[in-house]
């Protein structure tokens, strides 16, 4: 396998920022790419200021200082000069596929035979980025969880051509990147389905939510009431200021996207639809289920709405999960759990699956009917307890 030394960084936005400083703290060679050189001079500050913090903390790698790190950047809106020496490159642009599959092919024509191309998408399938550049095998998914800096998950996807060689360089590179928080956990994505691992068990839970949210609304109970339902004690943000700051419209066209490739069931609900037509998007605009316009909200959680049954959270993710092994996305429930807990800072729901499954399918069964979403019914794999084999 070729040794990675030079990596560029395609789209150095919220995303590219953090990737590109991690793989300087590695040690390779980086170089910044965006279409306009105000986007790159923020990422350069954000990067100095990251690495020269580390410094002063002490947590750089022994005996480095930023600036030995940052003599190895380089920056540059000619993404096709860049890449004539890069061995790996990370792209980290605007979700859309047409945009993507340019940027992938103006790599692929410029770079070394070699140099792989792996994606940083959340949605998009590999194989559709990879159409027409003329070596699909070297393109892969690399999926960095926000901030990339700080959380440990990177998935490794393979598109129907990705080769072997790809992939493994693919994981090499995410395991040498360092991560603040914790250790580096990068399992292979063996298929290249919607959501990957982690987005896809959480994405049906959305089909919940929504039906929480448009009964809420229609009583007009307060959302801080159903927030204090909602959220999982052990995430970082309550579900819904974390819900506000990802975007309403992200999560609506999540929703289409997911009503497309998985199930007409996922059709978004009645509230994110009004939500998004009256511009109520979240932190962007100032408001969604809160207030933006002083700053992050602080939802006083104490009091309960009692109208959310957190069990049917977990067996709906369960049971995603069966359909995730059942599709070999991958091969083992511990990986699913594992992936979860890195990407988002909270238990997966395998585990519980292994004792519990009976009374989640019997769970599953009740709210499938009650909701009229046939996609929410148990699916045999954890029906029948057999993926508890799957280690
Ligand atoms: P962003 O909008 O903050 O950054 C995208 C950057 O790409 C911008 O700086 C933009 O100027 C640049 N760009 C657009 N077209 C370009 C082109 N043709 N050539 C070079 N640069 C170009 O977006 P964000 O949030 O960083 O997302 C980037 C990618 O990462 C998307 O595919 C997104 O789905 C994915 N992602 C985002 C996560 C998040 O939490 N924001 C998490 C995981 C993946």
């Amino acid at each position: 396998m070729r040794k990675v030394k030079n990596i560029v960084v395609v789209g150095v936005g919220a995303m590219g920022k953090g990737i590109a400083q991690v793989c300087l703290m590695a040690g390779y060679n980086v170089t910044l790419v965006d279409i306009n050189d105000e986007i790159i001079e923020n990422a350069v500050l954000y990067i100095e200021n990251g690495l020269n913090k580390l410094e002063t903390k002490g947590k750089l790698p022994e005996g480095l200082k930023a600036t030995d790190l940052l003599v190895k950047m380089k920056k540059t809106t000619n993404l096709s000069g860049a890449v004539k020496n890069a061995d790996f490159v990370i792209e980290a642009i605007i979700e859309k596929l047409d945009i993507k599959k340019i940027t992938c092919k103006e790599v692929i024509d410029n770079s070394p035979d070699h140099c792989i191309f792996a994606s940083n998408t959340s949605s998009i399938r590999m194989t559709d980025i990879a159409e027409g550049c003329g070596k699909p095998e070297n393109v892969i998914g690399m999926h960095f969880f926000n901030p990339a800096p700080l959380m440990p998950l990177i998935e490794i996807i393979a598109g129907e051509k990705s080769s072997k060689e790809a992939m493994d360089v693919g994981v090499e590179v995410g395991e040498s990147l360092p991560c603040l928080r914790g250790e580096r956990y990068v399992p292979r994505v063996l298929t290249d389905r919607p959501g990957f691992i982690v987005n896809r068990v959480l994405a049906p839970g959305r089909i919940y939510s929504d039906y929480i949210y448009d009964l809420a609304d229609e009583k007009s109970i307060p959302w801080e009431q159903i927030d204090a339902d909602i959220s999982n004690p052990e995430a970082p943000m309550s579900t819904l200021v974390l819900a506000d700051f990802v975007g309403r419209d992200v999560s609506l066209h999540t929703a289409e996207y997911y009503a497309e490739t998985l199930s007409p069931d996922f059709e978004p609900g009645k509230l994110v639809r009004k939500q998004v037509a009256e511009g109520k998007l979240g932190k962007k605009t100032g408001q969604g289920f809160y207030d933006w316009s002083k700053g992050r909200p602080k939802p006083d959680l104490s009091k309960k709405a009692g109208i959310v049954n957190p069990l049917v959270y977990t067996a709906i993710q369960a049971n995603e999960g069966c359909r995730v092994l059942e599709e070999g996305i991958c091969k083992s429930w511990k990986v699913i759990d594992k992936a979860i807990m890195a990407g988002m800072n909270f238990s997966g729901p395998m585990k519980s699956a292994t004792k519990n499954y009976k009374q989640m399918a019997e769970i599953l069964e009740e709210y499938s009917t009650k909701l009229g979403k046939p996609y929410l019914k148990p699916i045999k794999l954890l029906k029948s307890g057999k993926f508890i084999d799957m280690v």
